[in-house]
């Protein structure tokens, strides 16, 4: 699959999996959009693809966890003259703790950020992916999405979300030329975990996949034109084994897998 002469937009570039991501699909051909909050990141890296590989990127530093913020980012892009043929809906984090004690404002930008992002900004792109009958939406969900994860709860519901949205956005944009995937990464090796304060948890000591994993197996996904693709044969038993197993053994599990050691 080349991309070249075409855009992709990627939130989440400036770390892990979003990088990764860059890094891929300039080595495609494509000029990109990265976006993150943290600007000096995203320019160091839009230099290097750019003497890499040959391609524009164009780094836009932007706090998606803000409402409306992908309307100001839209329109950035639209004044830049940029028009988006792809899209990788990246960026996230996630938070470990009980509901009840949590910082309220933290849980609403997680959903923000994680959800309401995500699908406006693929509602904002897809008309011209489908009159042009082509185009990638890839939507970073996780092994999370498939069963309710105590002390994660809000994190693993947005993930359900981006997995259930994304599968059936596949559906509807069927023989359209736009290819549609939801990733499912089970634990992976970047800052996720010290960002979503779970460094101790047992998840976080396991031995984790690698970025450059992940990204394949989402080329595979996008390649094979599948719904929804888990990374890992590891992750793909479990995800599953959840999905399948009664609803309070797959907690049970969760819970266990998440908790601080
Ligand atoms: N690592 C894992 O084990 C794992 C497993 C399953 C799924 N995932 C998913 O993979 C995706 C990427 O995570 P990662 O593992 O690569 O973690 P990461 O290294 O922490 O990357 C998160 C990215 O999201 C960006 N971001 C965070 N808050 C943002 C905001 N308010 N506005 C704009 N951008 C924001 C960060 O950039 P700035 O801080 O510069 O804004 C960063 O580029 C996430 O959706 C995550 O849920 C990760």
């Amino acid at each position: 699959m080349r991309f070249d002469g075409q855009t992709i937009l990627i939130t989440g570039a400036s770390s892990g999996i979003g990088t990764g991501y860059a890094q891929e699909f300039a080595r495609r051909g494509a000029n990109l959009i990265l976006v993150a909050r943290s600007g000096d990141r995203l320019g160091t890296l839009a230099s290097q693809l750019h003497e890499r590989h040959g391609i524009t990127a164009e780094p836009i530093s932007t706090d998606l966890a803000v409402p409306d913020a992908t309307a100001g980012l839209l329109e950035l892009i639209g004044r830049a003259g940029h028009h988006v043929d792809g899209v990788v809906n990246n960026a996230g984090f996630g938070d470990n703790g009980d509901v009840a004690t949590a910082d309220p404002h933290r849980l609403s930008s997680m959903v923000t950020l994680n959800c309401t992002a995500l699908v406006e900004l693929t509602r904002a792109t897809l008309p011209r992916m489908v009159a042009n009958r082509r185009g990638v939406v890839v939507n970073v969900a996780s092994t999370a999405a498939f069963q309710p994860v105590p002390t994660m709860a809000v994190y693993a519901a947005t993930k359900a979300f981006v997995l259930s949205f994304t599968e059936a956005l596949w559906d509807e944009v069927r023989g359209t030329g736009v290819r549609v995937v939801a990733i499912c990464p089970g634990a992976t090796d970047t800052p996720f975990f010290t960002a979503a304060n779970a460094t101790s948890t047992r998840i976080a000591a396991r031995p984790k996949r690698s970025v450059e994993q992940v990204v394949a197996t989402t080329f595979r996904g996008l390649e094979q034109d599948r719904p929804s693709i888990v990374d890992g044969g590891l992750n793909t038993v479990l995800a599953t084994g959840s999905r399948f197993s009664p609803r309070r053994l797959a907690m049970t599990i969760a819970r266990a897998v998440v908790a601080k050691r």
